[in-house]
């Protein structure tokens, strides 16, 4: 596996590939790798002969007073774990690499970026969406492979995708979990023990809350209110909990088949999301 820095050099290694008639998948990430980001890039090497795998912490998704300098840098354990599962190249830019002092252009998805995270995190979504289209940009990937845990990106970047046209084919992955039902994260990293247990209630709520809809409940607000209610008493600070229709993350009626729960939640200091997805 190679390792480059600059946006010349990767470009360079990729249009050799493409000479060859290879095609890309692309794998964006923050790194901090755990199982949840092998797991993406498996299910890329199971789709194309070549996979770009990117470590960038982004600073323009971290708002002011967020973790963007404590944010977890483990480059020489993410790069074994990148070797072991077969990546082909990582892409590792510096700031400056990555953002020109002079920049002025910002992708913003109007209202989708403001629900749910969106209220609770001003601008993360811009700087999501302005990152993951400059990738795209540098990588110009056949197919780009993201998470689901994180739902309500994915649905930005769908519809960034879409609005704008790009050449890529998304791939969304499942969530993977630790065996208690905590979905990996890297920021699951600042939990202590007792606080990672405690975090699988999280999963807990929803999978209660998704029952109880499946069972007809139709008063969605008093489910919510009822998970709300087990995470507050279980130490969460609840930022929200909120039963969605899948395409539109707008507030679910009784009526909509394809349904989300979306949960953000702080345990101590470290904020946390999950959510849980399903057909009626
Ligand atoms: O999901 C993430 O790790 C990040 O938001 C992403 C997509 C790599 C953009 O910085």
């Amino acid at each position: 596996m190679q390792t480059v820095n600059t946006i010349a050099e990767l470009r360079a290694v990729l249009a050799s590939w493409r000479r060859a008639g290879d095609r890309i998948a692309f794998v964006p990430t923050m790194g901090n790798l755990h199982e949840g980001h092998i797991s993406l890039v498996d299910a890329a090497r199971q789709r194309t002969e070549r996979v770009v795998v990117s470590i960038f912490v982004n600073p323009t998704q971290f708002g002011v007073g967020e973790d963007f300098e404590t944010y977890p840098r483990t480059e020489a354990e993410d790069r074994e774990k990148l070797l072991a599962a077969g990546a082909d190249l990582l892409f590792l830019p510096a700031v400056r690499e990555m953002y020109d002092p002079a920049a002025k252009t910002v992708v913003s998805v109007a209202g989708l970026s403001d629900l749910h995270c969106g209220a609770f995190r001003p601008g993360h979504f811009n700087g999501v969406a302005t990152v993951v289209a400059k990738l795209f940009n540098i990588v110009q990937p056949d197919k780009a492979l993201f998470g689901l845990k994180d739902y309500q990106q994915f649905v930005i970047i769908r519809t960034m995708v879409r609005d704008l046209n790009m050449q890529v084919e998304l791939v969304p992955v499942e969530t993977v979990r630790e065996v208690n039902g905590l979905a990996m994260s890297s920021r699951n990293g600042y939990l202590s023990s007792a606080e990672k247990e405690n975090a699988a209630k999280l999963y807990r709520a929803l999978c209660e809350a998704r029952d109880a809809v499946l069972s007809g409940d139709a008063d969605y607000g008093d489910i919510e209110r009822q998970a709300q209610v087990f995470l507050s008493a279980a130490g969460f600070k609840v930022d929200y909990f909120s039963i969605c229709r899948s395409t539109d993350l707008v507030a679910a009626m009784p009526e909509d088949r394809g349904v989300v729960i979306l949960v953000a939640a702080r345990l101590g200091k470290t904020r946390l999301i999950d959510n849980i997805c399903f057909s009626k």
